[in-house]
């Protein structure tokens, strides 16, 4: 990862917009040969919904992972370029992945609760970073994170029935409760929907909204409905290039890219 990375250009680029909680530059990943992500620069603003749009298979998923570094569990994965969150360089050698992954959390497409009790799949990431001095304070963290994951009413008379006994779009619910029981920074969420039905989905984009409040979330989903419903921001992507980036609102009234015109159209994807 280079030093000086963050140009004269890229302040200036700064003055007129809020300050980047991600800075993403000159990203490129590959899967040995092949180049999923072509060169990437993008500012992700704190207490925003950005959403990831995009033709499968463009790349939204690998982008994503660049951001918590899940792809260094995939051993043909190469990242190159430079991410920052508040200024940090989260591949530099000090940082811990596992302390990055507390601090920007992740909700999958497929719901993976651990086989583990509804209780301890909340309390997983609590008790191995330390933040609860004793079981009151734990169950507190897992009532609220469950509230905040929308599942809370559904559950909390059987908190230590396995979670892989719930329903798909209950465990997606409890999945999110997992990962916001850590109080990360950021929460990356990849088709956190797809499994879902319109009930959870309303509650799930409602839940999003709310986590904006404290959080930076960034969400891939194809569904261009649900992009405008929860993003302020939206970056569309096309063949491992991001090929436009700016508010929501412009990118699905006003594009300028004839390619993010014939995607939201639906004349690609
Ligand atoms: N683990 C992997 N090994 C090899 N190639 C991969 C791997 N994961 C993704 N790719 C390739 O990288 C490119 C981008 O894939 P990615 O999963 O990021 O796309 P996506 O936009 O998330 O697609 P989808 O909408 O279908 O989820 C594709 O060409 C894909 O085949
Ligand atoms: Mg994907």
């Amino acid at each position: 990862m280079r030093d000086n990375i963050i140009s004269e250009k890229d302040v200036m680029q700064n003055q007129t917009a809020h300050p980047a909680k991600i800075a993403a530059r000159n990203v490129q990943v590959y899967y040995g040969d092949t180049h999923a992500i072509k060169d990437v620069n993008v500012d992700i603003e704190a207490n925003t919904v950005t959403a990831f749009i995009g033709p499968s298979g463009c790349g939204k998923s690998t982008f994503l992972r660049c951001i918590n570094r899940m792809n260094d569990t995939i051993d043909v994965c190469r990242v190159e370029g430079d991410i920052r969150i508040d200024g940090e360089d989260i591949y530099d050698r000090k940082v811990d992945p596992v302390q990055l992954r507390a601090k920007v959390g992740m909700v999958f497409q497929k719901p993976n609760p651990f086989p583990k009790s509804i209780y301890d799949n909340v309390a997983y990431g609590p008790r191995i970073h330390g933040l609860a001095r004793n079981k009151a304070e734990l169950d507190d963290i897992v009532e609220k994170a469950l509230r905040r994951g929308a599942i809370w009413n559904e559950v909390k008379d059987r908190l230590h029935a396995p979670g892989t006994g719930l329903s798909g779009g209950q465990q997606q619910r409890l999945c999110i409760a997992r990962a916001v029981a850590t109080e990360p920074e950021v929460l990356l969420m990849d088709e956190p929907c797809s499994a879902l039905d319109p009930i959870a989905t309303a509650q799930v984009e409602e839940l999003i909204d709310e986590l904006r409040q404290s959080y930076s979330v960034v969400i891939v989903t194809h569904s261009m409905q649900q992009a405008a419903r929860v993003s302020q921001k939206t970056a569309f992507f096309h063949l491992g290039n991001l090929v436009e980036f700016g508010e929501t609102d412009k990118i699905f009234t006003a594009p300028e890219d004839p390619r993010t015109e014939s995607y939201i159209t639906g004349r690609i994807g």
